[in-house]
């Protein structure tokens, strides 16, 4: 495994992130504990979740959080591992209901510190905007998580662009570092996908990649493997086929996306998911791919191998394809 720092920290992580929505949801605790410790023997140390994690399945709330503090708590863990996660999602009744008053964010921020058995975050997102709160409330909030040694770094997920630009200008302007890391849908199926039925969500573009090309802000992609979509066209197993048949990603363009990667991947001697996730971490930006998996077998496949740097050539001839509208030179 490989690792790389997070620009303007002093967090050094494994170039691959462990995604962790599912634990304990699409598996039993006890696999969710084997995965996490599969994770950490592949080399991996760079943990994702998010207060809301499981939430939207009947039962034990904040799942993901509690599972990953009492793992750390058995395996006394928590010094090796750059510990990230998420507060202020919007109301699951209604996303178009922001939760980002001070008083509900340390709330989430308190329930992640206590679920997760810890007294700080490594690095802590906004799991969505509102754009009707100032971006000097919002990193005025996060400074203060800061000063009071809640959290070590602060980031965002699921933000525009030109608000991502608007609060990097306040905190600049005001001595402080401001966002990180931005957390974003992105993988190479993203330009040719179906419709996302959470209007929310923000999907990387062209404009993105010049703000993170400018300001070496750290960009942390989720879904970064298409939700196993391009390697589960190669699957005969009928159970993949049927996913790959539901799937978003599963266009006419992302179809022919998948003969190209094919010809790819034999080419450079690469499977489909080393291609997959190899396309973000070859971008010439700071880029660490959250992978998520359902089990042993998925994690190690996509740990596996990863490093190997395509060509600029095959970059460009890539975002061409997508129509993405990055040039790589
Ligand atoms: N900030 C946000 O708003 C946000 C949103 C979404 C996710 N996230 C974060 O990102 C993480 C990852 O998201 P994700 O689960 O969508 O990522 P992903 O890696 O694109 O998708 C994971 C799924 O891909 C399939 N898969 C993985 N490895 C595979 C392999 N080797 N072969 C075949 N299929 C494979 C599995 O699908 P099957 O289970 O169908 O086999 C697995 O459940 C989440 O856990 C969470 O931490 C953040």
């Amino acid at each position: 495994m490989e690792y790389t720092g997070i620009n303007y920290t002093d967090l050094e992580v494994s170039i691959l992130s462990m995604g962790t929505a599912t634990i304990g949801v699409d598996n039993t605790e006890q696999q969710a504990r084997d995965l996490l410790d599969c994770y950490l023997e592949q080399g991996g140390n760079f943990i994702d979740t998010a207060r809301v994690y499981s939430n939207w399945v009947p039962g034990e709330k904040n799942r993901s959080e509690r599972i990953i503090g009492d793992w750390m708590q058995d395996r006394k863990n928590r010094e090796e591992l750059v510990l990230a996660t998420k507060g202020a999602h919007p109301r699951h009744s209604s996303k178009r209901e922001p939760r980002m008053s001070y008083e509900e964010v340390a709330e989430d921020l308190d329930g992640s510190l206590k679920s997760l058995q810890t007294d700080h975050i490594d690095l802590y997102y906004l799991h969505r905007d509102d754009p009707d709160t100032p971006v000097s409330e919002i990193i005025e909030m996060l400074e203060d998580f800061a000063a009071q040694g809640k959290i070590r770094y602060y980031a965002c997920s699921n933000w525009t662009t030109e608000r991502i630009r608007a609060a990097q200008k306040y905190a600049k302007k005001n001595g402080y570092h401001g966002f990180v890391a931005n957390q974003m849908l992105w993988n190479i199926g993203i330009y040719n996908m179906g419709e996302l039925d959470d209007e929310t969500l923000v999907k990387y573009d062209q404009e993105m990649h010049q703000l993170h090309r400018e300001t070496g802000l750290a960009a942390v992609p989720y879904t970064s493997q298409a939700q196993g979509f391009f390697t589960k066209m190669k699957s005969d197993k009928e159970e993949d086929q049927k996913k790959v048949k539901n799937s978003i990603y599963n266009t006419e363009k992302n179809r022919q996306l998948f003969n190209k990667l094919e010809k790819i991947a034999e080419k450079h001697q690469m499977n489909i998911t080393e291609i997959v996730l190899s396309y973000l971490l070859s971008q010439d930006i700071n880029v660490i791919p959250i992978i998520g998996c359902r089990n042993k077998q998925q994690l190690e496949e996509s740990m596996a191998g990863i490093g190997k740097i395509l060509p600029f050539e095959v970059m460009n001839e890539l975002e061409e394809f997508v129509g993405s509208g990055i040039e790589h030179i």
